[in-house]
């Protein structure tokens, strides 16, 4: 069966709760389509404004981040239950700000992961190497170590559904994508490391999307490779933009 493309917008630390308001009931019109999942992932605070404006349209809200304890003295955590109870689908796990600036591991991805699906919560776990490791041709073993442990405890049923988002550090914001080649090259890697740790019908289960200054000119040849089942796209989330790049065919 042919996988259904998941295209998410990730707002990352932008947009206000009625800025949030705005831009839903701005691209709403633009971004209803039955070819592809579309996913908002908004601020915590944006969450019930963005579902609210949302209601009636395709629009899946999701989280940027989530905590992988159930509840407790963990200041300025969200804990799964805050999102499941708020309506929340998806949420992105260990984006490589995340890992960067927040200090999050492996083994943290391992363990939100593992609590998302707990919770029903599809996770969108995201790898990618940095421009120093693609240079050192070092790309396909660092990704399938952040892939491995991702998915460490991960049964196949919960894999099958899971979103992987391969976004090279070195594309992320800086309107430099990667070609489509390097692109769909990492991603069947991405697919051949799931058959590897599960097997060949996990692997033509689960979505693999490119993230990385998606934009509307690169995105209808990236969504075309046969292993890049959509993106998840950052600075042109916020906009128009983000209109076409879903309606990319
Ligand atoms: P970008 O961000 O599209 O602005 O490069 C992508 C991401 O970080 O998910």
């Amino acid at each position: 069966m042919a996988r259904k493309k998941i295209i998410a917008g990730n707002w990352k630390m932008n947009m206000t709760p009625s800025q949030a308001v705005a831009l839903v009931n701005e691209l709403k019109p633009l971004v209803a389509t039955e070819e592809a999942d579309v996913v908002f992932c908004v601020p915590a605070i944006d969450i019930i404004p963005a579902m609210e404006a949302a209601k009636g349209s395709n629009i899946v809200i999701g989280a940027e981040n989530m905590y992988f304890e159930e509840k407790g003295a963990y200041t300025g955590e969200i804990a799964p239950e805050m999102l499941t109870d708020a309506g929340v689908k998806y949420v992105i796990i260990g984006h490589s700000e995340r890992r960067e600036y927040f200090g999050e591991s492996d083994e943290d991805v391992n363990k939100k992961v593992l609590k998302a699906f707990e919770h029903g919560i599809t996770p969108i776990i995201c790898c990618g190497e940095t421009l120093a490791q693609r240079e050192q041709g070092v790309t396909m073993d660092f990704v399938r170590m952040q892939i491995k442990i991702a998915f460490q405890n991960v049964t196949a049923d919960q894999a099958k559904t899971a979103v992987i988002a391969y976004e090279p550090i070195w594309a992320i914001g800086t309107g430099k994508t990667a070609t489509t080649e390097q692109a769909q090259e990492v991603c069947a890697g991405i697919r051949a490391c799931i058959a590897e740790i599960y097997d060949e019908a996990t692997a033509e289960a689960i979505r693999i999307q490119y993230g990385g200054s998606v934009n509307p000119a690169t995105a209808p040849e990236l969504f075309a490779q046969p292993d890049i089942d959509g993106g998840l796209v950052g600075g042109a989330s916020l906009k128009a933009d983000f209109g076409k790049i879903v309606n990319w065919k």
